[in-house]
């Protein structure tokens, strides 16, 4: 993990991968193994991925060597994401050897970048499918079935999967993912994923609701909602976001931001945690941070993506905010919400960056002291802007410094912030044992720091008031005194 932090805190994008456990459903004779990389959406993607093919027969195992079909989910945002999977195929091609009945399929933004250029590429893959094309799923197994090579990566103007229930894998009972949009339209000039996600389209309100609910019903404790950019979440009937200002008066008279759909969400399920991830700063307005505020069951964190502190290379980036209107926005929240933890993504080495540049992403840091980061170096990704206008021009031992600069730095902030915990009483939410200590329960509080201390007689999905008595620079260590008022 050289090129991004170690904290136990939320999944790196690239690194992490992650397969499935057993669902079985009476009747259903194939076995899938999907395995997902990447971020966040694309780990809820294969619920819906396993919930559609779950109608077509397959249960799905976590013992690659008796699967008939495997899946990758793959992400393309950093080169070595995608080399992660491509040497996960190599492993997937000697069980192909061994039994060549079992059927390989690629998901997600690889698949849709790279598309039938997948299937000369990797001669093992069997299907290719893009990220808005799982519906289809059933059509393109039965071509590989009869012995064909699949692919489908059209991309959709309005597909959200808001009608299928996901079939919650790998799950702790406790929280779970709800995507409330899909796609982005921000070109970031660094980033892949307006191209392999397509445009940005929000899921009815509705059917957000109703997932929200059902998972309250199975005792599930915590949702996170999720988009690319869940601060542009508009709906307005459906149809993309770029095409609102054609809709009809009536439409945009009752349309539903964001803000109003987290008011929806927490008053519908007010015992439930609510957290959302990713807001991108131009997009995030003081009516989210107040009803924030204003809603006790929304988490009080922030994941707010900045990349770096120069104004000059924000434009480059085409980061539609300056760092000084990114300092309003956080004097803001915590004015707002004084307590509200503050996370970043941050890319060392965009194509001309200065040494003053990097000191401005490092004073920009010391500014707000974020409680938590993800820190990147720069990786050119073939067809964004960056790659196509800009040489890759900073050297890769220049790159790897100042991302080390970046994260011991951000490990220094992490520490300030987990020191301003100890001696406070937090409510906490458990969702499992530690993975360091089996007499220990792990969970975290509102500001998504973990929490770990001793089991005694409490349970996992429960809420617990913990006592903090130390910390490191990324894990608070305490004990219980009793259930919140929340339990
Ligand atoms: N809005 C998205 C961002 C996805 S990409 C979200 O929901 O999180 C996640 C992070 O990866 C970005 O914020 C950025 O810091 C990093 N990243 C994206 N493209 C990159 C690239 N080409 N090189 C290095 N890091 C990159
Ligand atoms: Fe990528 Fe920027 Fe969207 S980082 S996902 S283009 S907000």
């Amino acid at each position: 993990m050289s090129q991004s932090t170690t904290t136990e805190k939320m999944m790196d994008e690239s690194m992490q991968g992650s397969s499935l456990e057993l669902h079985a459903k009476a009747g259903n004779t194939r076995k899938l193994f999907i395995e997902s990389y990447g971020c966040q959406m694309n780990f809820s993607d294969s619920e819906i991925v396993a919930s559609i093919l779950a109608k077509e027969g397959f249960d799905t195992t976590q013992k690659l060597e008796e699967a008939d079909l495997v899946l990758v989910n793959t992400c393309s945002i950093r080169e070595k994401a995608e080399q992660t999977v491509r040497n996960r195929l190599v492993h997937f091609n000697r069980l192909k050897k061994e039994n060549p009945n079992v059927k390989v399929g690629v998901l997600g933004c690889m698949a849709e970048r790279l598309k039938s250029k997948f299937l000369e590429e990797e001669q093992i893959v069997d299907m290719v499918v893009g990220p808005d094309a799982y519906k289809d799923l059933p059509n393109l197994i039965q071509e590989i079935d009869e012995g064909r090579n699949a692919v489908n990566v059209i991309l959709s103007k309005d597909e959200t999967y808001g009608d299928v229930a996901p079939v919650r894998l790998n799950s702790n009972g406790v929280t779970a993912f709800v995507s409330i949009t899909r796609g982005c339209d921000n070109m970031c000039t660094f980033c892949v994923v307006p191209f392999t996600r397509g445009r940005e389209r929000s899921r009815d309100p509705k059917s957000i609701l109703e997932e929200v609910n059902d998972l309250w019903e199975r005792g599930f404790k915590e949702i996170t909602l999720l988009g690319q950019n869940v601060d542009s979440y508009l709906w307005y009937g459906g149809g993309l976001k770029k095409d609102f200002e054609k809709a009809s008066d009536m439409q945009k008279a009752t349309a539903v931001n964001f803000a109003r759909l987290l008011q929806l969400v927490a008053k519908a399920q007010p015992k439930m945690r609510i957290r959302f991830s990713t807001s991108n700063p131009q997009d995030m307005t003081l009516d989210v941070i107040e009803t924030m505020a204003k809603y006790n069951n929304i988490c009080n964190y922030i994941h707010l993506p900045v990349q770096s502190g120069s104004n000059r290379i924000l434009k480059a980036m085409n980061r539609l905010h300056t760092r000084e209107e990114y300092f309003e926005l956080i004097d803001n929240i915590k004015r707002i919400i004084p307590d509200c933890a503050i996370s970043q993504d941050m890319i060392a080495g965009f194509p001309t960056e200065t040494e003053e540049d990097h000191q401005d992403t490092l004073s920009l840091m010391e500014y707000v002291k974020y409680d938590f980061g993800f820190m990147f170096a720069y990786s050119e990704r073939p067809g964004t802007l960056a790659a196509r206008k800009l040489e890759d021009d900073i050297p890769e031992e220049t790159k790897k410094r100042r991302l080390r600069e970046i994260i011991a730095l951000q490990q220094e902030h992490g520490l300030y912030r987990t020191k301003q915990h100890v001696g406070k009483t937090e409510e906490v939410l458990i969702e499992g044992t530690s993975k360091k200590s089996d007499a220990h329960w792990m969970g975290r509080n509102s500001q998504n720091t973990v929490v770990v201390f001793p089991k005694e007689n409490y349970k996992v999905g429960e809420f617990v008031n913990v006592k903090i008595n130390d910390c490191t620079s990324a894990t608070l260590l305490g004990e219980a005194v009793g259930y919140s008022e929340n339990n």
